[in-house]
Order: structure tokens, then C-alpha cells, then sequence
């Protein structure tokens, strides 16, 4: 509300997303709504109106339905949102057409952030359209529409104790399934076997599930960034690539392990391996407040260039191949991302065309670099072919760390590597 002074904030709760024909996914609230109002039922609106005399928060509600709640579930209503949720005022969602002008006629700025739900975005355009066409006999109104997703953007990336005790549960729980993968897996398996373990352990212990499908990826499906079927029997000599964490009341774990499924790697696969842990250690290290978002991505990717030039799978000049990117056919992805109450969490990466976001302390990235030797994979054409015992083989390691006032703590410390 600071922020928006004298504006007035709309946000849009999620839609319900159809899975086939009648059938809907479970509900997942949006992530700004439920960050600002931890109210988690569809067909909701939320105003932020810090200008109000009386009504600086606003919630628009489904009202209780004894008829509907039978079929979809228990509704809060609008007596008990009010209480629950510290609203100023709360109306069933059916009036808000009715109730939105006088929110917004004496705001000098609309805060909205435009989104999937094109219906809604054509509400607040009409809205807005209507009080700029009586803007002269009143002499007020919203003279823009102003992106609330750039304030929501810089609060969210930095995390209360709150978040980070939810963030901590989900890891928690997300390092207790990926130790029982470990255990579990070896040659005979199919990939599924171990997804559904991690999945049993995200629900048992209290998680809402899997963060973002599971990636359970052996041979040379750990080559496919976002390979999902798991449906592969594996086999002793390749490794496996899991990629996997549960949310745990809206946030997020992200973690992946790349281990042998029989008792070692091979040769080939322990020296790939060594590289991608060293390039991550190197990576870990630039995590601290004052270095720039950039600083860990190019530190991956130093070590992991020196190293394929070591061992002779690319040639040339290692600043130079950093340089015209021919290290891509290796290592396709950035090293990292925000990680909160959306995997792939808001937050500002770059500021201008040129820096890049400086890291806070209380901020959570995931440090995730990988080398995919795909079976096909193509290099430039100044570069040698690929030998085939390289061919094949995928490694990521991918760990949580949060920015603290000295450093780093890596909260995925618990899942050997
Ligand atoms: N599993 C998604 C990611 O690592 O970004
Ligand atoms: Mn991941
Ligand atoms: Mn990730």
C-alpha cells in the first residue's frame, strides 16, 4: 500500500483450470493473490486502496452456497472473509461491477498486473475506459494503468521468516525423498517406481505435491531437460536424473540429483560428473550480497568450458568459446532461478539493458548447472565430433541456497552429492 500511494491495486484470483471435459485440477490460488491475501478460493478479487477513507482492502468473494458447496466445496463467504482475512469491506463476487467504480474514481493510477485471464483483463480496461470518459465532470480518476507485477516483483524476492520456515518444510520434505530415491533405485527399475515414492513422501508428509512434474530421467533420457514420461526400465552402467520437490503450503522445493543406478559411474560419466559439481562449487561461491545475478552463471560456465576444452570436447580459446557460446550444445540452460511460492519465481533478473539484479540477503536461487551429451548432439562445425563413449550421458546438480548477510546457505545441503 506504501507503494501504491495514492493508486488503487486490482488482483485477480486464479482461474480453475479445466484437466479434461467437466474434470478441473485441484485449485492452486495465484501467487501475488495469495501472497497478498492467503486467501485460496477461486473467483475472488482483491483491491488495495491505500486513498480509501474507510475500505483500504477490499476482497470480492464467492458468498456461501449451501447447494454448491456440496458440489465444489466449502466456500468462507462473505461474513467470514472479512474476519478471517482482515478485510475492510468483502462483497459476493457477483457485484463487483457494482463496486469497483468507487475504488477506483478517486485513484490517480490503476495497479494491475495483465494476465491469462482475458475476460478479467477486458474488466479492468472498461473499468478504466469508462472513468476516463467522465474524468471532466469529476475532475479525478486513474490517468494509467501502472504494472503491479514490478512492485510485487521486488517484495517477493526478498523472503520474510515466514516464507523461509515454508520453504525449509518443502525442502525438508523434498531432501527425505530424493535420500529414499537413492536408495531405491538400481538396474531393473523402471523410472516411475521412484517417482512415485518421492510423490508418496511429498504427500505423506504434509506437502501438496510435486512443485512441477517429476523429472525421473535414466540413460539418456537425463539429456531431455524437461523429460516427464518416467516410464524407462533402467539399466546398471547409466546414470539417473532426478529432478524433483514438493510445495509445501505454496512454496517450493527444487532439487536434482544425477547418480549411477547400478553401484558406480563409469569412467566417462564420474569425470562429466566431477565438472558439473566443481562448476556448481564455483558457482555456490559467487552467492553472497553485492554480486550481481550474472556472477554465478558465468562462474558455471568458466569451469564448465575450461573443462570440456580439457578434455578435448571443444577447441579453441576458453574466453573466446565463452564468448560465441559454443559451449551451448553442452549446456543449453541458465544456472539458476528465483525459487518461492513459484518455481520459477517473480523476481527481477536484470535491471536496464546491461546489469544485472544485485543479490540480498533473504533472496533464494537455485544453482543448477548441468552437461547433456545428448546421442546426437551437434557442435559447431570448427569442432570435432563428439567420441561415442561421451554420447549418452546427462548430468545436472541442482541445490537451493538462500542469500544471507555473509554469504550463502545452501538449505539442499542434506542430499549427498
Ligand atoms: N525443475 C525446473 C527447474 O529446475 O528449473
Ligand atoms: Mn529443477
Ligand atoms: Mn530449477
Amino acid at each position: 500500500m506504501e507503494k501504491i500511494g495514492a493508486g488503487t491495486a486490482i488482483f485477480r484470483s486464479a482461474p480453475m483450470a479445466v484437466m479434461h471435459n467437466d474434470v478441473e485440477y485441484n485449485f492452486r490460488q495465484e501467487s501475488d493473490f495469495f501472497y497478498l491475501t492467503g486467501f485460496d478460493e477461486p473467483e475472488a478479487v482483491a483491491l488495495l486502496a491505500p486513498h480509501h477513507e474507510e475500505h483500504k482492502f477490499v476482497l470480492f468473494v464467492q458468498p456461501k452456497d449451501p447447494e454448491k458447496e456440496t458440489w465444489h466445496g466449502y466456500r468462507v463467504g462473505v461474513d467470514a472473509a472479512k474476519e478471517r482475512y482482515g478485510a475492510d469491506a468483502v462483497y459476493p463476487i457477483a457485484e463487483l461491477n457494482e463496486h469497483l467504480p468507487k475504488y477506483l474514481e478517486n485513484a490517480d493510477r490503476i495497479y494491475y498486473r495483465l494476465n491469462r485471464d482475458r475476460d478479467f483483463n477486458q474488466t479492468v480496461m472498461d473499468h478504466w475506459q469508462r472513468l476516463l470518459t467522465t474524468y471532466g465532470k469529476r475532475g479525478t480518476g486513474p490517468v494509467a494503468i501502472e504494472n503491479v507485477g514490478f512492485i510485487l516483483q521486488q517484495m517477493r524476492v526478498i523472503k520474510s521468516d515466514t516464507e523461509l520456515e515454508r520453504m525449509r518444510r518443502a525442502i525438508a520434505i523434498s531432501v527425505e525423498a530424493h535420500n529414499v530415491a537413492r536408495e531405491m533405485t538400481q538396474p531393473g527399475r523402471y523410472e516411475y517406481e521412484i517417482q512415485a515414492e518421492m510423490e508418496h513422501i511429498f504427500r505423506k508428509q504434509g506437502g501438496q505435491g510435486p512443485a512441477y512434474p517429476s523429472i525421473v530421467a535414466s540413460g539418456p533420457n537425463a539429456c531431455i531437460l524437461h523429460y516427464t514420461s518416467n516410464n524407462r526400465q533402467m539399466q546398471d552402467g547409466e546414470v539417473l536424473l532426478i529432478d524433483a520437490g514438493c510445495s509445501y503450503d505454496y512454496y517450493n522445493a527444487d532439487i536434482t540429483r544425477t547418480f549411477p543406478v547400478g553401484e558406480r559411474f563409469t569412467d566417462e560419466q564420474r569425470i562429466l560428473y566431477e565438472l558439473v559439481l566443481a562448476a556448481q562449487r564455483a558457482a555456490i561461491a559467487q552467492i553472497k550480497p553485492g554480486n550481481t545475478y550474472n556472477a554465478f552463471h558465468d562462474a558455471a560456465v568458466k569451469v564448465l568450458t575450461e573443462g570440456l576444452v580439457r578434455l578435448g570436447l571443444l577447441v579453441g580459446e576458453v574466453d573466446k568459446l565463452i564468448e560465441e557460446e559454443k559451449y551451448k550444445p553442452f549446456y543449453m540452460h541458465k544456472t539458476g532461478h528465483w525459487l518461492g511460492l513459484d518455481v520459477h519465481d517473480l523476481g527481477p533478473y536484470k535491471i536496464g539493458k546491461e546489469s544485472w539484479h544485485p543479490l540480498h540477503p533473504r533472496q533464494v536461487v537455485t544453482v543448477e548447472p548441468g552437461l547433456y551429451i545428448g546421442p546426437d548432439i551437434k557442435l559447431a562445425e570448427e569442432q570435432p565430433e563428439v567420441p561415442a563413449r561421451w554420447r549418452g550421458i546427462g548430468i545436472r546438480i541442482e541445490d537451493d541456497v538462500l542469500v544471507t548477510p555473509t554469504g550463502n546457505e545452501v538449505l539442499t545441503a542434506a542430499v549427498p552429492k
